[in-house]
């Protein structure tokens, strides 16, 4: 478990254990959903800790980053109390719901205000298509961060023989390879659309795409140290595009571990 050194970091902890007691016992479906999240931010939590700790950073910018990590999925808990369902284009953006439950619950008033709007903002956008410009800086760590942890857990559970190995989502055909149209776009170095995704090929091309995404050279170690690419390229349908997305995202990978300190 991370230790926790700053007050607000346990505040903002005990909190949440708390909020997340308010959904359990309404039937076994929410109970199973709501367990899946719980182990899901325990382990982006963990996943967070593992990529900073080279950088030895100061107790309050390790507490940012573990509380962005902690707070992120905040929103999947009435997502899935309301909707009955963790896709957000069948309910709603969970990263939004669960900025506004946030603002709801009065969190914000137990941290200093600088930090208030850094994990704000790193709940907002940890699960949108990209990061906006102004967050490369160093004071959005957190929500850098927070977006890789939350990719290597989703490659993690895609490669997993562990009990929290990814389910099947629900709607999209196990048949089928990887269309033309996200093979050229993965295989040219760029994220695949999720309108392009029709078959489970195509969201595992889509999800081995995230690879160009990650925004510390810490997680693309840890990419290459657990053997995420070979294991997901593995899942994919003989042919072609299989070979073509392989070639792109090992490059990526190759380059960015040769070029960054
Ligand atoms: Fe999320």
């Amino acid at each position: 478990m991370t230790e926790m050194t700053v007050p607000w970091q346990k505040t903002l902890a005990s909190w949440w254990e708390s909020y997340v007691r308010r959904f359990w016992g309404r039937d076994e479906e929410t109970d199973y959903h709501v367990r899946l999240k719980v182990a899901h931010t325990a382990r982006v939590r963990n996943i967070a800790r593992q990529l900073m700790h080279p950088r030895e950073l100061p107790a309050q910018e390790l507490a940012l980053v573990d509380v962005a990590a902690l707070l992120h999925d905040v929103g999947r808990f009435p997502q899935y109390w309301q909707y009955r369902t963790f896709r957000d284009l069948l309910s709603v953006d969970h990263a939004d719901l669960g900025a506004k439950t946030l603002d709801e619950e009065g969190v914000w008033q137990w941290l200093p205000p600088e930090a208030a709007v850094v994990l704000r903002q790193a709940v907002v956008w940890h699960n949108k298509r990209a990061l906006p410009p102004e967050a490369a800086g160093a004071a959005w760590l957190p929500a850098q961060v927070v977006r890789d942890a939350d990719k290597l857990d989703i490659f993690d559970m895609l490669t997993t023989d562990k009990e929290y190995r990814m389910p099947p989502t629900d709607g999209i055909s196990q048949a089928g390879g990887v269309s033309e149209e996200i093979a050229d776009m993965v295989a040219a170095g760029r994220l695949g659309l999720p309108a392009q995704v029709k078959t489970a090929a195509d969201q595992q091309a889509f999800r081995i795409s995230w690879v160009y995404d990650l925004n510390t050279v810490e997680a693309v170690r840890y990419v290459d140290r657990a053997g995420f690419l070979p294991l997901m390229l593995a899942a994919l349908p003989e042919g072609e595009a299989k070979v073509r997305i392989g070639q792109a995202v090992e490059a990526c990978v190759k380059r960015r571990l040769a070029t960054e300190a």
